[in-house]
């Protein structure tokens, strides 16, 4: 099923994202880059905010793929209420997420909104996960239907 595969391709790119993350926060870097949304050398990366610009980069293709993962959940017949509703969470979240990443740096780190960066980030995790799982489920569910008939048989 495509969305199975749409969807672990989320969930990779967006465990890749927190790692990232983590490594911005205890390298100190996270305000190598001070400008939001682009950094000072605009679209360029340059090695003084390398890692930032990397988190910032992964963050926006991270964006794209979980709406790209809702777009497949309700274009599928075979996918429930439920795993619908995880997509639209997901969707709202990321945005959420990249907006607290902009008071993040404006507000210089603040340690309550670094905290509900790191959180937000992981219920987004789950959210995909859930999708994730319920889609490999229903490609399960419906793969002994497509068994390829022999001619011959
Ligand atoms: C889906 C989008 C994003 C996810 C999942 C994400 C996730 C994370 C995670 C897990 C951390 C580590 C937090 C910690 O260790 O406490 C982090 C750090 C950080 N993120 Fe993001 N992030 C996203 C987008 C953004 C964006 C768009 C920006 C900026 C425009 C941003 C700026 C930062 C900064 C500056 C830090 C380091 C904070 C510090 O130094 O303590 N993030 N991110």
């Amino acid at each position: 099923m495509l969305l199975t595969k749409i969807s672990f391709s989320t969930l990779s790119i967006l465990f890749a994202l927190i790692f990232i993350g983590g490594y911005v926060s205890s390298s100190g870097v996270g305000l190598s880059c001070p400008d939001w949304p682009l950094c000072p050398a605009g679209l360029i990366p340059m090695k003084e905010f390398i890692i930032e610009y990397f988190h910032r980069t992964v963050a926006a293709t991270t964006g794209i793929m979980v709406f790209v993962t809702m777009f497949f959940t309700f274009r599928s017949k075979e996918t429930s209420r439920s795993t619908k509703i995880a997509s639209m969470i997901a969707a709202a979240l990321v945005v959420g997420q990249i907006t607290l990443g902009a008071f993040v740096i404006v507000e210089k780190l603040h340690a309550l909104l670094v905290t509900m960066h790191l959180g937000m980030g992981l219920i987004l995790f789950v959210m995909i996960l859930t999708v994730f799982l319920d889609a490999k489920e229903i490609s399960k569910k419906i793969s002994p239907n497509m068994r390829v008939i022999n001619p011959s048989e």
